[in-house]
């Protein structure tokens, strides 16, 4: 990746959920996207302002990186990927990508809350939220980690429960699966480095922030 030199960064979601809805409030925020012949950079014309496209997990660590100035990305992987470090700061809550991380159980688990959990394997795309729910719930359980079709693992008998993202419920209907505790609520939320920006570009970003909250309160 080239360094572009005198341009903020913003780091979207390349595809998934949260896609559509952040070019979205970009654009609404009043940045005109072009889409450039390189498919991770889009750039806004009309600002020195570049959107670098890539999977959502990578999101929370080029922020926290200063790789990027700003983010927008789903709660649920910022808890996932937070760690001990400097991690990025949270701006504000955007209104869109609501979601719910939840247990769910196949048919015959008997389930009266997180301690009918005690010593089985459960299914997740995240191990460290789902570790501190057991946690906090004082249950020792065994986590499986997958990085898609957690749904199915049921069925396959790799696990006997799964935490995974709930927004319609079509999936885990489709697949015989009852909803159960909540282990997060979640939506998007925009996120900013630690460190300041380069020299010069502090009130473009202050102003983008200004502009994207306005988006969001109108829509409130
Ligand atoms: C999540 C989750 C389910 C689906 C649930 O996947 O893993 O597959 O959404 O949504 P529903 O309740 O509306 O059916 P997501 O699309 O976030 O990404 P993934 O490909 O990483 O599983
Ligand atoms: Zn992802
Ligand atoms: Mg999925």
């Amino acid at each position: 990746m080239s360094t572009v030199q005198g341009r903020l960064r913003i780091a979207v979601q390349k595809s998934g959920r949260l896609a559509e809805r952040s070019l979205d409030l970009v654009r609404d925020a009043g940045l005109r996207v072009v889409k450039g012949n390189n498919d991770l950079l889009y750039r806004i014309e009309n600002y020195p302002i570049d959107l670098l496209r890539v999977r959502d997990d990578d999101i929370p660590t080029f922020v926290a990186d200063g790789v990027c100035d700003l983010g927008i990305v789903g709660e649920n992987v910022l808890e996932e990927v937070r760690n001990g470090g400097p991690n990025a700061e949270v701006v504000m809550p955007l209104g869109f990508g609501r979601c719910t991380l939840k247990i769910a159980t196949p048919p015959g688990l008997d389930y009266a809350g997180p301690s009918s959990l005690q010593g089985l394997r459960i299914a997740t795309s995240y191990p460290k939220i789902l570790r501190r729910f057991l946690d906090e719930n004082g249950v020792t359980a065994d986590i499986v980690t997958m990085r898609g079709a957690v749904e199915v693992a049921p069925r396959l008998k790799l696990a006997a429960a799964i935490c995974d993202l709930v927004s319609t419920g079509a999936t885990l209907e489709a697949n015989g699966l009852s909803a159960r505790d909540t282990v997060l609520d979640s939506q998007a939320v925009l996120i900013k480095a630690p460190s300041a920006p380069e020299a010069g570009l502090q009130h473009l970003l202050d102003s983008i922030v200004e502009r994207m909250a306005g988006v969001v309160s109108s829509q409130g």
